[in-house]
């Protein structure tokens, strides 16, 4: 917490936080890896996850001390001292610290807290049921979706609500003019002929890593050809295949949109294929991806 590491019962805020009241702050999501047989915790992605939080930091105008590299060497620093041997997931936080009333960005001072704790599954990974949520993606002009910022997860917490009371297990949201976006807290693509499409950026999305890591994978291991384009809802349900995919959802298969099944109704060849590979890539079992993971444990 602002460049010393405390016991998690000290790292407290105040009621008067302005990050806390308005929503003034960024983060991250990073999962590491535990890996039984080189009895290591890989960190996922590390570089990609501090270079977005640092562009979002830039979007909140918040100016952090440190560089990636810093923010990179905390972060297995934090994992070492919590002695942690499992399955981690690290939340990188940058907030406006001030104590005062007053919506707005500038003039403020920057904060940054980083914590780390077990992690299981955060969604079902065997098969999801989802609904086009009534709730629409916050707009770039509104609310940036590429900035991961803390106030816009009310915007995934009222569709994700929304999912849960109707029964399913995910909501799936649309832009304002009516085009696929992305789940609450995963990035979306569908199989269409073949081909892996996937919303562009500028249809409200956060750029996820996993997204990424979706792409390039698809690409180099199954030989696929990926789109990013706008995507109908009706789109969603003539889909051969459908996934959702995050640092928490991981990969994610999807089999119902709107209680329709999405192709057989079964988790999909092509869904199966990427989540088996992703699962071996993160825990540092495929030696040609180990630049993306990093070592905890020297
Ligand atoms: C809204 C939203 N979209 C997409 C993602 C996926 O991003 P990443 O793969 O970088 O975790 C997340 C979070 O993890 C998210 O909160």
């Amino acid at each position: 917490m602002d460049g010393k590491y405390v016991p998690a019962e000290q790292g407290v805020i105040s009621v008067r936080t302005h990050g806390f009241a308005y929503g003034t702050g960024c983060f991250e999501g990073i999962r590491g890896y535990w890996n039984e047989d080189t009895r290591q915790v890989y960190l996922f992605r590390l570089r990609e996850h501090y270079e977005r939080l640092l562009h979002s930091c830039k979007i909140l105008r918040i100016e952090l001390p440190y560089s990636v590299d810093d923010l990179i060497e905390s972060s297995a620093e934090l994992v070492r001292r919590n002695e942690q041997k499992e399955d981690v997931y690290l939340r990188p936080v940058a907030y406006k610290g001030d104590e005062i009333i007053g919506v707005r960005l500038n003039n403020l001072t920057d904060q940054y807290l980083l914590t780390s704790e077990p992690m299981g599954n955060y969604v079902e990974i065997g098969g999801l049921r989802c609904g086009v949520s009534s709730w629409r993606r916050i707009d770039d002009n509104a609310m940036p979706a590429r900035a991961k910022i803390t106030g816009s997860y009310v915007n995934a917490a009222f569709a994700k609500t929304e999912a849960l009371q109707n029964g399913l297990d995910e909501a799936i949201m649309l832009t304002h003019d009516g085009h696929v976006s992305e789940g609450s807290a995963e990035n979306i693509f569908l199989l269409i002929d073949g081909e892996l499409v996937t919303p562009p950026p500028s249809d409200n999305i956060l750029l996820g890593i996993t997204r990424d890591t979706v792409m390039q994978l698809a690409k180099r291991e199954l030989g696929l050809t990926v789109r990013e384009r706008s995507i109908d809802r009706t789109e969603l349900y003539t889909a051969e295949e459908i996934l959702l995919c995050g640092t928490g959802a991981q990969i994610a298969p999807v089999v119902e949109v709107d209680h329709s099944p999405i192709g057989t109704g079964k988790v999909g060849p092509v869904a199966q294929k990427l989540q088996d590979i992703y699962f071996d890539v993160v825990r540092g079992r495929r030696p040609e991806y180990l630049d993306w993971c990093t070592p905890v444990y020297a």
